[in-house]
């Protein structure tokens, strides 16, 4: 373990100042785009308004032949067009591939003033950020890196989930966790081919009243132990925790649901692989302006944040101020990016 003086510091020579706290930026959806094809990259000029990340991907869904043509693509892509506060991230090979060398090396070199994240997938252990975060710096200070590059991990193996917090706790690199709900699955034998949301058969059968009628089935969420694991070892690490992926774009309800529960348990965003989840990523992990009305009604109920108020008959008291924050700030920093929103709110 490192001391605790040594955390902060440039792991190389001219290379920027890690950071002490995160930037605070809206991340609801990190919009995926394979950048070997050249149709998804005329798109990316008008899709930055339109998200609160693009990512570049080079990892799995890339064919083996085109990886080059994809690491090319993204540092294309990012040259050629202004961000502005959209985020930039791409997401590189795994770490025992033969591809990622040149990934890392490549992309810092041509285009790492304009990088913010780099996703690094199948994260098994700290040790996977330690060689990412030793590698970045060497290279931040080799072509002059203005800010530092961060690293968000996928948690999409067994081993990863057992190390989930010293992951999290690796380096002030980390800027934070997806689920990574079908790598995952095939890791620890889990018998669903589905890219995350719900299984049918995965459920709690209703008591049986004895008289041989039909019970009630009530499917359950096979990732909640995850993602709450995920959402402590974060938030304890002050990181933000995404849900993933979700593979069934014929079913928007699903997917609705699916993200619910992760913005619900505390999950900041999650991926969108097809524009038609890029809204509904964003209202769902958007506050509900009914809930930003009360969450405001509460902290002016309670301005120092003491005591004990009732509201409508409900109790409210310094805890429920501090869960009435939570929501008040997210939906300031959704207002400043989206005045439609900012309305509703009230803000
Ligand atoms: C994402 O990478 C996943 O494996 O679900
Ligand atoms: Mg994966």
């Amino acid at each position: 373990m490192k001391l605790p003086r040594q955390f902060f510091k440039p792991l190389a020579i001219g290379a920027p100042e890690p950071l002490k706290e995160l930037p605070v930026n809206l991340e609801r959806m990190i919009h995926f785009l394979p950048p070997h094809i050249e149709k998804m990259r005329a798109k990316v000029p008008d899709m930055i308004p339109k998200v609160d990340v693009i990512l570049g991907n080079l990892e799995d869904a890339i064919p083996a032949d085109q990886k080059q043509a994809a690491r090319a693509g993204f540092i294309e892509m990012a040259r050629d067009n202004d961000f502005g506060s959209t985020g930039l991230w791409t997401r590189i090979n795994c770490l025992n591939s033969p591809w990622v060398f040149d990934d890392i090396t490549e992309i810092v070199r041509e285009v790492g003033n304009k990088l913010d994240v780099i996703m690094l997938p199948k994260v098994e252990g700290p040790w996977d950020i330690y060689y990412l975060d030793q590698l970045l710096a060497q290279l931040e200070a080799r072509y002059e890196v203005k800010k530092p590059i961060l690293i968000h991990a996928i948690l999409e193996t067994a081993e990863g989930v057992n190390n989930v917090v010293d992951i999290a706790t690796a380096s002030p690199r980390m800027h934070g966790m997806s689920l990574g709900p079908a790598d995952l699955a095939a890791s620890r034998g889990m018998k669903t081919t589905r890219v995350g949301g719900g299984h049918p058969a995965y459920g709690i059968l209703a008591d049986s009243d004895g008289s041989q009628g039909k019970r009630d089935f009530y499917q359950q969420d096979l990732w909640h132990f995850t993602v709450a694991k995920m959402v402590d070892a974060c938030s304890a690490a002050g990181i933000k925790a995404f849900y993933g992926p979700f593979g069934d774009f014929s079913d928007l309800e699903a997917c609705e649901a699916q993200f619910r529960n992760a913005f619900l348990l505390g999950c900041a965003g999650a991926w969108s692989l097809h524009p038609s989840q890029i809204g509904i990523a964003k209202t769902v992990f958007s506050p509900d302006p009914d809930e930003v009305k009360f969450a405001l009604r509460i902290l002016e109920g309670m301005p120092d944040g003491t005591g004990a108020v009732m509201i409508d008959g409900k109790m409210q008291d310094d805890a429920t101020w501090k869960q009435a924050k939570v929501i008040a700030d997210l939906a300031r920093i959704v207002a400043e990016k989206d005045p439609d929103t900012a309305e509703k709110y009230g803000l």
